[in-house]
């Protein structure tokens, strides 16, 4: 059985996907941070993430791996483990934007599907439902309002010491879910026949318990 979670940034997603993982014992694939160790990998290389020649020419030597360690998503980009690096503020955007390459995405969702084959999994990002498993058992699309998806962003950076303004974050949020939701290649759209849930004024128990209202049977 597989279960999306589509939405934009600072949407809760990743937070309701990993409790609804732990419900079922299903295991959880955060897509988001495969898009981010290569945007990771490929500035740690030189290479920017605008330059599409240069980001295929990585591609092809790249090796990315998953697993979990103490119910923690790993992920590692030819034997480095970028798992503690990929959360940091400078590259939500560089995700961002190296996701608009194709040949970004065809690798990843190529490993997505496998992932997806294998194991009962609830998958998270922006085109899981829509572009990666369009036939998956359950979709669901969260989002909230761009001030409180700013404002869980700020806390969760601050909770780990990168203290950045709540302006600053809420116009790259708002510049990123324009890229995301504008680029060719599998956008950030509502999956057809998913259920879209606002969770701006939702706590994290209540989108929990409507998730599983569908679920968890
Ligand atoms: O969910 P996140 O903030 O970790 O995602 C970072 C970026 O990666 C996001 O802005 C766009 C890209 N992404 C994507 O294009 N498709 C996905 N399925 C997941 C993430």
């Amino acid at each position: 059985m597989n279960i999306t979670i589509d939405g934009p940034g600072g949407s809760g997603k990743s937070t309701v996907a990993k409790l609804i993982a732990k419900k079922l014992s299903f295991s959880y694939l955060d897509t988001g941070a495969m898009y981010r160790a290569i945007a990771y990998y490929a500035l740690k290389k030189g290479v920017s993430v605008e330059d599409e020649a240069k980001v295929i020419a990585l591609l092809e030597n790249l090796d990315m791996k998953l697993w979990e360690e103490n119910g923690i998503q790993q992920v590692s980009v030819n034997g480095e483990n970028v798992t503690p690096y990929i959360r940091e503020h400078n590259i939500s955007m560089a995700a961002s934007t190296i996701s608009k390459i194709p040949a970004v995405r065809i690798k990843l969702v190529e490993l997505q599907r496998k992932i997806a084959s294998i194991t009962d999994c609830i998958m998270d990002g922006r085109d899981c439902g829509s572009f990666v498993l369009p036939d998956a058992d359950y979709k669901f699309y969260m989002t909230a309002s761009s001030d409180v998806r700013a404002e869980r962003r700020r806390k969760e950076l601050a909770l780990k010491g990168e203290e950045i303004p709540f302006d600053e974050i809420k116009k790259d949020i708002e510049a990123r879910d324009k890229q995301d939701m504008t680029r060719k290649f599998a956008p950030l759209v509502i999956p057809e026949k998913a259920v879209v849930i606002d969770t701006s004024d939702m706590t994290i128990e209540q989108v929990v318990d409507l998730i599983c209202q569908y679920v968890c049977r």
